[in-house]
C-alpha cells in the first residue's frame, strides 16, 4: 500500500479588526453594491499596530502546536513559512515563528515566494519531504498581509489572513492526490517592487493572466492523470475577491464542457467563499482559507475529492487535488474559527486608514515601542536598531 501524505490538522488566524465595504463605498460616493456584488466582498480585516505576518503566522501554527504532545512536536523538523510581505529581505518568518512556538532546535526553517502561490509550494516541498521520511511532519505557514494605495482600484481588495497547516503520513483531513499541473509565464499583472509598501497591479490585465493560467494548468494536470471535472465535491481556488474565483470557474467549466448544470457548478465553489468575503485578501492564505470554510461549512464531504486552483501573480499556477478523509469532521475547528471572525473590533473609515497605511514602520532606526492592541497570543512589541521584537502576551 501507497503511504497517504496530506493534512492532519490546520490552525488560522486574522487580523483583529475588520472594515465594513460599505463605508468605502459611503467615501467614494459608489453603490455598496459594487462590492458586495461586482467583486462579492462584504469587510476585510485589519492588523492593529502590534500585529503582523509574524504574529499572525505564530497564532496561527500555535493552535496547531499546542494539541501536539512532546513526541509528535519532535517529528516537526520542518518550518516553512509562504509570504510576499515579509518582514526582512534576508532572515526568514520562519526563524521568528519557531522562536515563539518555541520548537526544538533541529528544524529546517525557510520562508518560501511567489506571490499567492508561496503556500502550494510549500506543501508541494513538505510532501517530498515526508515521501523521503515517512516519520517527519512539516508544518507549512502561508501568511499575507495585503496592502494597496489608497483609492487605488485594489483597496477594496486588501485583507490578511494566516492558514497552519500540519502536513504528515498520518493525515486527517485530507489526503493529496499524485497529479499536479502546472503552469508558468513571465507576467507583469501585479507586483511590489523592494522600495513600495504597496503592491503595483494591472487589474484588468490580471484577471485575464488568472484565467489563462488556471486553464494551462488545468490541461496539464489533465495530461498527468488528472481526475475529471466532473470528479470533484469541490473547487478551491485563490481569492483575491471570491468573484474571480466564479469567474474562473466558469470559464474552466466551459473550457471542460462539462456536462453539469449551471446551479451545479456553482454549488462547487460557493462554500469555499464565506470566510474570504469577510477576511479579504490574504494573497497566499487565500485559497486555505476557502479550504477551511469548505470543510466547516460543508455537508458531508467524507471521501470527495477536491481541486485545487492556487493561482500567484507574475504568474504561476498549479492545479491539484485531494480526497476528504471520513476522519475530517472530528478535527474541524469551526467555532474558534467564528469565534476569531466575530471577535474583531469594527474600525470607521479614519481609523482604518490609520491602521493600514500609517502603521509603524522606521526606515531611519528610530526605535519605537508599540502599544499592546492584539488579543492574540503574540505581538510586535517594539522596534529599535532596526530589528523588530517580538513577545508572547
Ligand atoms: N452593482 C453590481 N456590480 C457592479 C456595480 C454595482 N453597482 N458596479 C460595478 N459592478 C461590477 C462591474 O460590472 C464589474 O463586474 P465584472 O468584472 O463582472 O465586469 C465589477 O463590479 C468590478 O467593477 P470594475 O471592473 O469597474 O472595478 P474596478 O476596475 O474598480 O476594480 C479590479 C476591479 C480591477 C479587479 C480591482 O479590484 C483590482 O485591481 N484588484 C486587485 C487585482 C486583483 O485582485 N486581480 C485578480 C487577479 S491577480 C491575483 O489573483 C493575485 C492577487 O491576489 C492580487
Amino acid at each position: 500500500m501507497t503511504t497517504q501524505i496530506g493534512i492532519e490538522d490546520y490552525g488560522f488566524a486574522t487580523g483583529s479588526k475588520v472594515f465594513d465595504l460599505s463605508l468605502l463605498a459611503e467615501h467614494q460616493q459608489i453603490s455598496q453594491e459594487k462590492y458586495t456584488i461586482g467583486i462579492g466582498q462584504e469587510k476585510f480585516s485589519v492588523p492593529s499596530y502590534d500585529e503582523d505576518v509574524v504574529t499572525l503566522a505564530a497564532a496561527a501554527a500555535s493552535q496547531i502546536t499546542s494539541r501536539m504532545d512532546p513526541a509528535q512536536l519532535d517529528s516537526i523538523r520542518t518550518l516553512i513559512v509562504a509570504t510576499e510581505s515579509g518582514i526582512d529581505q534576508s532572515k526568514a518568518v520562519a526563524v521568528y515563528v519557531h522562536r515563539l512556538l518555541e520548537l526544538h532546535r533541529n528544524v529546517r526553517c525557510f520562508e518560501v515566494k511567489q506571490a499567492c502561490y508561496g503556500g502550494t509550494a510549500g506543501l508541494a516541498t513538505a510532501q517530498g519531504i515526508i515521501a523521503r521520511n515517512n516519520d517527519e511532519r512539516v508544518l507549512v505557514v502561508a501568511v499575507d498581509v495585503a496592502r494597496y494605495d489608497a483609492d487605488s482600484s485594489g483597496e477594496p481588495t486588501q485583507g490578511n489572513a494566516a492558514v497552519a497547516l500540519l502536513v504528515s503520513a498520518t493525515p486527517t483531513l485530507l489526503a493529496f492526490d499524485h497529479a499536479q499541473g502546472l503552469a508558468v509565464t513571465d507576467a507583469m499583472d501585479f507586483w511590489r517592487p523592494n522600495h513600495r509598501t504597496t503592491a503595483l497591479v494591472d487589474g484588468r490585465a490580471s484577471i485575464q493572466v488568472y484565467i489563462q493560467q488556471v486553464l494551462t494548468a488545468w490541461d496539464d494536470y489533465a495530461r498527468h492523470g488528472g481526475r475529471q471535472f466532473e470528479d470533484f465535491a469541490a473547487f478551491c481556488y485563490h481569492q483575491p475577491f471570491t468573484k474571480m474565483a466564479a469567474k474562473a470557474h466558469q470559464r474552466l467549466s466551459r473550457h471542460v464542457s462539462t456536462e453539469l448544470s449551471a446551479p451545479a457548478v456553482t454549488a462547487q465553489i460557493d462554500p469555499t467563499f464565506v470566510y474570504n468575503r469577510v477576511v479579504g485578501n490574504s494573497y497566499t492564505a487565500s485559497m486555505y482559507v476557502g479550504l477551511i470554510g469548505l470543510l466547516e461549512g460543508s455537508n458531508d464531504l467524507s471521501n470527495k475529492p477536491i481541486a485545487f486552483a492556487s493561482y500567484g501573480s507574475g504568474a504561476m499556477c498549479e492545479v491539484f487535488s485531494a480526497v476528504v478523509l471520513p476522519s475530517y469532521a472530528d478535527h474541524l475547528h469551526t467555532e474558534r474559527t467564528q469565534h476569531t471572525l466575530g471577535q474583531r473590533e469594527p474600525v470607521d473609515f479614519q481609523s482604518y486608514r490609520r491602521l493600514y497605511y500609517d502603521y509603524p514602520n522606521p526606515t531611519d532606526g528610530t526605535a519605537i515601542t508599540i502599544a499592546r492592541e492584539t488579543p492574540g497570543p503574540f505581538r510586535l512589541a517594539e522596534i529599535s536598531d532596526n530589528q523588530r521584537h517580538y513577545e508572547a502576551c
